[in-house]
């Protein structure tokens, strides 16, 4: 037999790499934003076209390169910012893979213009498929312009994957967002077509906080600072009476650098505990330096990761940094910190850190008490698969036995609707409440427990969409209109709903650039809550936005269904439990929720006779 393995051609090789690290145009604003900061730029402007699908340009007035070095710099693996392994564990930049712009080039048609203060000319080069097409002396001011055009032009299966204009726009501003809010000394703007959606002039970090999330937290913001020769903490975090809603504005930087962690969150939303309601969120921007020996960054293709070694110091410095402010904030409620500017360029650590600290830092009482509790426990999975979760259910052989339902699809569609045995509770039979949270009713053949929150959830899904389906959803004018601001992402999702928000029974009106009027609201849901309801309305939705198949209005539907379910915890007198089951059983699906989730779970009398050994 011939052998069979070949080496991939070099331009399908790079592809495949950029697959890695640019999924959307906003992968690429996120890699040219940080290109320009590395490159000292006092000045950077994003220009985007048809939401990055046909063009990204990033102008900046950094370094520029030399006329050798912008041919170097598409190249794989090429790089001016680390020389070893080594260096990457003292690593002040964004970048130090050199991946970026030779996967940009093998997805786009790049044109680059740069020059150096230095040089007299500055070097034009154009690139397609990975090759050089044109490269020749140019005028240029001091500084890079690098625009990339057509994105994915070359792989078509990406670019069907791109979402519509909106959709990929506000994943454009949320990174533009997160670059901008970690250098506020750098001025940043962005215009999307013609039209300049964000203007920031350089200032403080809550100057520049106020520019991005709004006027209206110009007031409402709380200075966390905590210098420890481990690590330093500052930065802001919201008042607790304003928490939202919505997850949106929570930002947590390591050394500059973006970064999600479901861990720190938890530090920052355990330091709020009980001055805030269970499903709020409060605001944060927060900045942790370290010492970058203490944090892996390569851990993650898109750098959005990271590795503490140790990462519970750095969760009880967080919590108790956070803490602290609140608490000091609630003693002298009108003292107003700006932070002082310098702090953000401190060097991360001054002093190396030594055992000694690290013990110090662990016998504290603080790290004691949350090193006791298993705190792992308390982490959300990042990821809760409603598929998987579901399908654990049914598959464990226990509730096998004691369910009848049938072979149900995850969507909550039809499922193949002669296996499900249609169950119904018997007519007048007592109810019963469990836990405030499930009732128990009689069968003909045992009893089922109904999930009061699933099936209310069923109830409002089908309610919604027959609704929308025929009439429209009514709504209810509010006696006083409510006015809400959201972030830059936030508008644009909001715009992007606004018509079918409209059909779904809610009466909202852009006002200004970032502001609107919510008129009206379903009828019976949210009224005198408007922005809670929106909030909340928006942050469910973001919870589908990876779901392609469902539509807008479907995934409104869902977000509406699950927002409006009653939660557990919730009494019910007997006339609303004989409500809540007659209205489930009347559903056309009963007994999963739109999500998948079971509504209810039978117990026969067989199975449980058999449990008791009869
Ligand atoms: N806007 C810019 N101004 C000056 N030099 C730049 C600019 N953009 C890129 N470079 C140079 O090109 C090199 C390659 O850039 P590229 O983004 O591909 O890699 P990197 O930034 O080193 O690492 P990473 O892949 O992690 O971003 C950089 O190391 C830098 O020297
Ligand atoms: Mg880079």
């Amino acid at each position: 037999m011939p052998d069979i393995i070949q080496l991939l051609p070099d331009n399908i090789a790079n592809q495949i790499a950029a697959g890695e690290v640019i999924q959307r145009p906003a992968s690429a604003v996120k890699e040219l934003l940080e290109n320009a900061v590395d490159a000292g730029a006092t000045e950077i402007k994003l220009i985007v076209a048809d939401a990055g699908k046909s063009l990204i340009q990033v102008i900046d007035n950094g370094k520029g390169m030399s006329e050798t070095d912008a041919r170097m710099a598409f190249e794989r693996h090429a790089t001016s910012k680390i020389r070893n392994i080594e260096d990457l564990f003292h690593i002040r930049t964004m970048g130090f893979r050199g991946e970026a712009l030779a996967s940009i080039a093998a997805v786009a048609q790049v044109t680059l213009k740069t020059r150096r203060a230095e040089d007299e000319t500055g070097t034009l080069i154009e690139l397609e498929n990975s090759a050089v097409t044109r490269q020749e002396p140019v005028a240029a001011p001091p500084g890079s312009n690098i625009s990339m055009k057509n994105l994915f032009f070359n792989v078509p299966a990406r670019r069907n994957f791109l979402k519509s204009n909106p959709a990929e726009m506000r994943h454009i501003v949320e990174e533009f967002t997160r670059v901008a809010l970690s250098f506020p000394a750098i001025f940043f703007s962005l215009h999307n077509n013609t039209q300049e959606i964000l203007h920031l002039e350089k200032g403080s970090l809550k100057q520049r906080i106020v520019q991005i999330l709004g006027n209206a937290h110009n007031a409402k913001l709380v200075a966390v600072q905590q210098e420890t020769n481990y690590l330093n903490i500052y930065g802001f975090v919201g008042k607790p009476e304003t928490a939202k809603k919505t997850r949106g504005d929570q930002y947590f930087f390591v050394n500059n650098r973006f970064i999600r962690s479901a861990y720190l969150n938890h530090a920052v939303m355990n330091a709020y505990r009980e001055m805030i309601a269970l499903d709020s969120f409060p605001m944060y921007v927060l900045f942790i330096d370290l010492d970058p020996a203490q944090v892996d960054i390569n851990v993650h293709p898109t750098k959005q990761e990271i590795k503490f070694e140790d990462e519970k110091i750095v969760y009880a410095f967080a919590q108790a940094a956070v803490k602290h402010a609140l608490a000091q904030f609630s003693v002298s409620p009108t003292l107003d910190f700006d932070l002082d500017p310098s702090i953000q360029h401190l060097d991360a650590v001054s002093k190396p850190i030594t055992e000694e600290n690290k013990a110090a830092v662990a016998a504290s009482s603080l790290y004691q008490t949350f090193s006791k509790k298993n705190q792992a426990h308390f982490i959300e999975p990042a990821n809760k698969s409603e598929l998987k979760h579901w399908r654990e259910f049914y598959e464990s052989p226990e509730s096998q036995k004691a369910t009848s339902i049938g072979d149900l699809t995850k969507n909550g569609g039809l499922a193949d609707q002669q296996q499900i045995t249609r169950m119904q509770p018997i007519p007048g039979s007592p109810l019963q409440q469990l836990r405030n949270t499930y009732i128990s009713a009689h069968t003909n053949r045992g009893f089922i427990l109904v999930h009061q929150q699933s099936a209310h959830e069923r109830i409002l899904y089908e309610r919604y969409i027959a609704a929308a389906a025929g009439k429209g959803i009514p709504s209810q004018q509010s006696m006083f209109p409510a006015t809400i601001q959201l972030s830059p992402s936030d508008t644009i999702l909001l715009n992007d709903l606004m018509e079918e928000l409209q059909g779904l029974g809610f009466l909202i009106e852009a006002f200004g650039k970032d502001t609107f009027l919510v008129r009206g609201t379903p009828a019976d849901t949210g009224q005198g809550n408007e922005r809670s309801t929106i909030e909340s309305l928006l942050e469910q939705f973001k919870h589908f936005s990876s779901e392609l198949k469902f539509s807008k209005r479907e995934k409104l539907i869902r977000s509406m269904a699950r927002q409006q379910a009653i939660r557990p915890g919730t009494p019910l007198d007997e006339k609303e439990m004989r409500s809540l089951t007659e209205e489930l059983f009347a559903c056309a699906q009963p007994n999963v929720t739109p999500g998948g989730d079971p509504t209810y779970i039978e117990f026969k009398d067989d199975y449980l006779e058999k449990l008791f050994g009869r």
